[in-house]
């Protein structure tokens, strides 16, 4: 069994949605584990459970306490269980914006709307009264705006006829407690999974200047230039040509840089055998540990290489001031 993600989980009540990520934590195959249970409300029921299932809980009344220093005594409680992910939920505090960075890409909340629509609370009957055909819930990272970060998964809920909000919320909730668990499991190996590297490596390279994605021999590749001169500075890999693992092929200065490259990190670097001795390096994406930054550098330097010239005059009269 590989390492599993360790996860608070923050409520303020009940706590069903937290019961539903202990008891999906429970497969051996899941792949992240909860270390504990933490709360504003030390009467919050769902803390008794937690407990019951031996898992450690903190507790801290937000009464009395500057918002960010409620926030810090939290923070605290969370780092040392060793928590690398929080999962907000049905925690009913508005996070400070500095406990919100801290936890940036490492925060999920679940609302019970189709996100972007009907934020904050009151939900069902929003729902009810616009006459919508669905209601339903998202799971989503936590960004300093109330409900507003990207969305993860949604799942939509169907509205009967003679609905209330109190019967439609709890078919929402049963919705609620399979999508939180899924959705974590699938957040927390995001790394291993191609599709997700590959969203990102797209990101990354189609940021810069007039690029544009083309297949090249069944594996993405982004180009600079028009499309019909444009020159490929990137190629995604996955198993691609027999390389193994996920990578992205990069342009180097030459054999030289690439040598060097080779020599310094060979666990991060390696030459890609189809593309001979021409300086293009494959750096993997699969170690679990991507420097999405470097990642970002060594395609904005490869772009480079290949640019038109009146993309590339500007930079190269700053690189000579
Ligand atoms: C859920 O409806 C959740 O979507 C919202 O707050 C409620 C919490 O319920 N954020 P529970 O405490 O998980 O039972």
């Amino acid at each position: 069994m590989k390492k599993r993600a360790k996860v608070a989980v923050l409520i303020s009540g009940r706590g069903s949605n937290m019961a539903a990520l202990v008891y999906a934590a429970k497969a051996d195959d899941c792949p992240y584990e909860i270390v504990l249970v933490a709360s504003n409300d030390p009467a919050a029921s769902g803390l008794k459970l937690a407990e019951a299932e031996g898992i450690d809980t903190f507790a801290h009344p937000h009464k009395g306490l500057k918002r960010a220093e409620h926030d810090q005594i939290i923070h605290e409680a969370v780092t040392s269980a060793g928590a690398e992910y929080i999962a907000l939920a049905g925690y009913m505090r508005i996070l400070s914006d500095d406990f919100v960075s801290k936890w940036q890409d490492r925060m999920l909340n679940i609302h019970p709307s189709l996100l972007p629509k009907y934020k904050g609370l009151d939900t069902y009957q929003r729902a009810l009264d616009a006459g919508d055909t669905h209601a339903g819930c998202s799971v989503h990272l936590v960004t300093p705006e109330l409900d507003d970060g990207p969305v993860l998964e949604q799942t939509a809920v169907a509205i009967l006829p003679g609905d209330t909000a109190t019967l439609l919320a709890g078919r929402v909730l049963i919705a609620e407690h399979q999508l939180y668990a899924s959705t974590l499991a699938k957040y927390v190996t995001r790394e291993a999974n191609p599709d997700w590297i590959l969203s990102e490596v797209r990101k990354r390279a189609l940021a810069l200047e007039e690029t544009y994605e083309r297949p090249s021999f069944g594996t993405p590749g982004w180009r600079v230039g028009s499309e019909k001169t444009g020159k490929y500075f990137a190629y995604f890999s996955q198993r691609h040509f027999g390389e193994t693992g996920t990578s992205v092929f990069v342009k180097t200065s030459g054999l030289d840089e690439q040598g060097a490259l080779l020599d310094a990190d060979p666990d991060l670097y390696f030459a890609p055998k189809f593309y001979g001795k021409s300086g293009w390096i494959a750096i993997r994406l699969d170690t679990g540990a991507t420097d999405w930054g470097h990642v970002a550098d060594c395609l904005k330097k490869s772009w480079r290489m290949v640019a038109p010239k009146r993309l590339t005059r500007m930079m190269d009269i700053a690189d000579n001031f």
